[in-house]
């Protein structure tokens, strides 16, 4: 069942805005919601908060006064369908708890789109970033339980295992190792694009959420977490933009964008079961079949070129948020000990002694570093780390649980204990 936006009639860009009243919907119920609903709300938002960065990047980038208020009208929807989506998360979701939400999605949605990239570079590249939020949803899950009794299976839904992942203390990579080779975006499979755009959405949106909430917890440890795992959410963006055409201009880069979010919400309103969401999805799928229609005129207008050439098929592959277990951890098992060289993927002791990776690393890690104290922590308090394995142990034999330790009570563990 294929879709093609081109081919479609949406809401015009008149009568798109909403009242205060319409936009600030009832949020989910947190006990109630489908954690894939929480999740296909989190990517939504972060499409959302891209769609409006990109347009302000752009309007500072263009001249012609008519293509700038163009693009403030378009935006200022763009701005109320983040509102719209966003304040679904209900205000007794803990920042963490919101946060484990944020991890099953990098996990999930690279997860499909790995299995679903014509390009086997771009494959490998969506691979090496997985493992790395895979063990994110690890370190966030230890402290969700230390600080605040919660269990992060609860709230993944167990649809997601909770385990070391490639472990945080060795993500972090000199700069120019997370710049890879860009896809050429004439020449690439247009999943290709799509797969690139939202991920990198995605992870985008999870530096921003970080940079801004990862210091409202009083507690030292959390605040450091957030820290240390925004750095590589820094690094996480860095790679996935540069998988894009630098080479597209701004018209059409916009138009992609457009596309994109068509894609999205067309693919969320077939997976989500509950109608008031799925009803939203709906709605704002026909403002961006609009913003599509608004897009490809200005490429006509100004570029002389035909946006249906450059998009012909249309969409016929939902994305889809589904379980992945299995595929996660063959991809454990087989790449856990990969780091980046240049924009190659080698094991970590393929490289010389003095690469600048060791620098990097004895740069930042030289003190605490925070997601392995989370752990010792986690021990010292409970006497095991919080793992939720469904599968199985760990299929890296060095990232199984070590025997339950007592020995390694700090004065953090017995802070926690009073
Ligand atoms: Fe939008
Ligand atoms: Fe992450
Ligand atoms: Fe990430
Ligand atoms: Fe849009």
């Amino acid at each position: 069942m294929g879709f093609n936006p081109f081919k479609e009639r949406g809401i015009p860009l008149e009568k798109q805005l909403r009242t205060w009243t319409e936009l600030n919907l009832q949020p989910y119920d947190k006990e109630a919601v489908h954690p894939f609903s929480r999740c296909r709300g989190i990517l939504a938002n972060g499409i959302e908060v891209e769609a409006v960065m990109f347009s302000h990047s752009m309007a500072r980038n263009v001249i012609d006064p008519e293509l700038r208020k163009k693009l403030a009208m378009v935006r200022r929807v763009e701005a109320q369908q983040q509102k719209a989506i966003n304040w679904l998360i209900p205000g007794n979701e803990s920042t963490l708890e919101v946060t484990i939400g944020y991890e099953q999605v990098a996990v999930d949605l690279t997860a499909w789109v790995a299995q679903n990239e014509p390009d086997p570079y771009l494959r490998q590249v969506y691979e090496f970033g997985l493992l790395e939020d895979f063990d994110h949803l690890y370190r966030y899950a230890n402290i969700l339980d230390m600080l605040e009794g919660k269990k992060a299976a609860k709230i993944v839904g167990e649809l997601t295992e909770i385990t070391p992942g490639r472990p945080t203390i060795f993500e972090h990579r000199d700069p120019r190792d997370d710049v890879r080779r860009p896809m050429t975006a004439m020449a690439a499979h247009p999943q290709s694009v799509l797969n690139a755009l939202t991920v990198m959405s995605a992870e985008q949106q999870t530096m921003n959420f970080y940079m801004t909430i990862g210091n409202r917890y009083m507690e030292p440890l959390a605040r450091a977490l957030y820290l240390e795992i925004g750095m590589i959410e820094e690094q996480h963006v860095t790679q996935y933009e540069s998988i894009l055409d630098p080479a597209c201009s701004l018209i059409e880069n916009l138009l992609l964008h457009e596309y994109n979010e068509c894609w999205i919400y067309w693919s969320f309103m077939q997976e989500e079961p509950d109608p008031r969401v799925r009803a939203l999805y709906e709605k704002h799928l026909a403002m961006e079949i609009e913003h599509l229609r608004i897009a490809g005129e200005l490429m006509r207008q100004i570029e002389r070129r035909d946006p249906e050439e450059l998009l012909a098929a249309g969409f016929d592959k939902p994305m889809v948020f589904k379980e992945n277990k299995k595929y996660v951890r063959s991809v454990l098992e087989k790449q856990v000990d990969l780091t980046a060289r240049d924009t190659d993927f080698v094991p970590i002791t393929d490289l010389p002694a003095d690469h600048r990776y060791f620098v990097y690393q004895s740069s930042v890690n030289a003190g605490e570093n925070p997601s392995e104290t989370v752990i010792n922590e986690a021990i010292a308090a409970n006497g095991e780390e919080y793992r939720y394995e469904s599968e199985g142990d760990n299929p890296v034999p060095g990232l199984c649980r070590e025997k339950k330790r007592k020995d390694r009570s700090t004065e953090y563990a017995k802070r926690l204990a009073a």
